[in-house]
């Protein structure tokens, strides 16, 4: 087992990288706050795993919250559903609710966590590559609205983060490679020798070679440990690590949630950054292509949808997290390895690209 630590003073926290880690049930109870738990699932994890972290706290009075499983139900009437079973079992402040899923079940999990009796401890247990190399770190919980992706939620922390990288022997290949959209985006956004890594290595992601998982997962979450660190509350730096989530959040609106996945959508999205990026003499064609070609052999999209015009995609890109003052702001590549995020991105370059990075209607 691997041990990074979330350097944030008082609310710091451990996440433990390993093969097994769900079999440890002291990593587990460590964690644990008060005398009772939680566990927020969903109906095709929990039958897999469940019973496993059942076992661990069966003399916590244990709640079980099983939810349906998908992006179209990350949304505040489903997220109620776990409000439901709190108050309907009675748990109180020091219970600890225990995420066990992917990033759907972490960030709803989360959000209940930071908004029952104004907060209750939680630890992360994730099960998909995306929510082992991203979204169960760094504390951004919430659900989605029917106008914008993630528009309603809060930061809030986990108290540890516990990722058991056996757990993606059951993941389909679909989830894996939406996972490594999320892996890329290290290399591109400050990590250049993960890329090249990246290159040489993809074949055996895929694969699902355990050696190579376990070392992508942790360079991943030591990349976003650093991240987090220098900026939780994403009033600079962070804002790096949504580089494509402007284009990706409007692909995964625009096509209702569910229809593309997370993944997927920020990997056109990351490619149509580069071809922006490209556009303002930042990336040389070359680099571009290098780009394009690995989240190619990632098995994901580098178009967006052609169903969505134009106009509609920069209807959909207003409603985003990243908007000040009413101005749009991009994260964009400076170099292959290095984001920046601009309010200064020409309105033709940004529609040249809008209107080339489709697929065909
Ligand atoms: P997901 O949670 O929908 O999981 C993908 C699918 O895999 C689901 O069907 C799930 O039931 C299934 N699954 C989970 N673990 C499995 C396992 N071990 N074996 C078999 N099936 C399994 O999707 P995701 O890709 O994990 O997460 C995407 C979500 O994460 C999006 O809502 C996105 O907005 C969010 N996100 C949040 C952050 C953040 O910082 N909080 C960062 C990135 C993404
Ligand atoms: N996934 C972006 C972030 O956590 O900031």
């Amino acid at each position: 087992m691997k041990t990074l630590d979330l350097d944030l003073a008082a609310r710091s926290y451990p996440i433990y990288i390993g093969a097994g880690l769900l079999g440890q049930a002291e990593l587990l109870t460590r964690h644990v706050a008060g005398t009772r738990v939680a566990i927020v699932t969903n109906e095709t994890v929990a039958p897999l795993y469940l019973a496993k972290l059942r076992a661990h706290v069966a003399s916590l009075q244990p709640v079980e919250v099983v939810l349906p499983d998908g992006e179209q139900y990350k949304s505040l009437e489903v997220l109620n559903r776990i409000f439901d079973a709190l108050l309907s079992a009675r748990c109180d402040r020091r219970t600890t609710l225990i995420a066990l899923g992917g990033g759907v079940v972490g960030d709803m999990a989360g959000f209940a966590a930071a908004s029952y009796q104004r907060g209750i401890p939680f630890i992360q247990v994730p099960t998909t590559l995306l929510s082992q190399v991203d979204s169960s770190v760094g504390g951004k919980t919430g659900v989605n609205h029917a106008l914008g992706k993630n528009m309603i939620g809060a930061f809030y922390q986990p108290h540890a983060v516990i990722i058991d990288t056996d757990t993606l022997i059951t993941l389909p290949d679909r989830e894996l490679s939406s996972g490594l959209a999320e892996v890329i985006k290290y290399g591109l956004i400050r990590d250049p020798e993960f890329f090249v890594w990246l290159e040489a290595n993809l074949d055996k992601l895929l694969a699902r070679d355990a050696e190579a998982l376990a070392f992508a997962i942790h360079r991943c979450c030591r990349n976003k440990a650093e991240v987090v660190a220098a900026d939780e509350l994403e009033s600079g730096v962070r804002a790096t690590l949504n580089l494509g989530h402007t284009f990706g959040h409007a692909i995964e609106t625009g096509m209702g949630y569910g229809a593309w996945l997370h993944g997927e959508a920020i990997a056109a999205g990351m490619a149509m950054a580069a071809d922006l990026s490209q556009r303002l003499e930042w990336l040389t064609t070359a680099e571009t292509a290098r780009i394009e070609k690995l989240i190619r052999r990632a098995r994901l999209p580098v178009r967006a949808p052609g169903s969505l015009s134009p106009a509609r995609f920069l209807e959909l890109m207003a409603v985003d997290k990243k908007v000040q003052d009413g101005r749009s702001r991009l994260v964009l590549l400076k170099h292959l390895g290095e984001a920046v995020v601009t309010d200064e991105c020409p309105r033709t370059a940004l529609e040249a690209t809008l209107a080339s990075m489709r697929e065909a209607a």
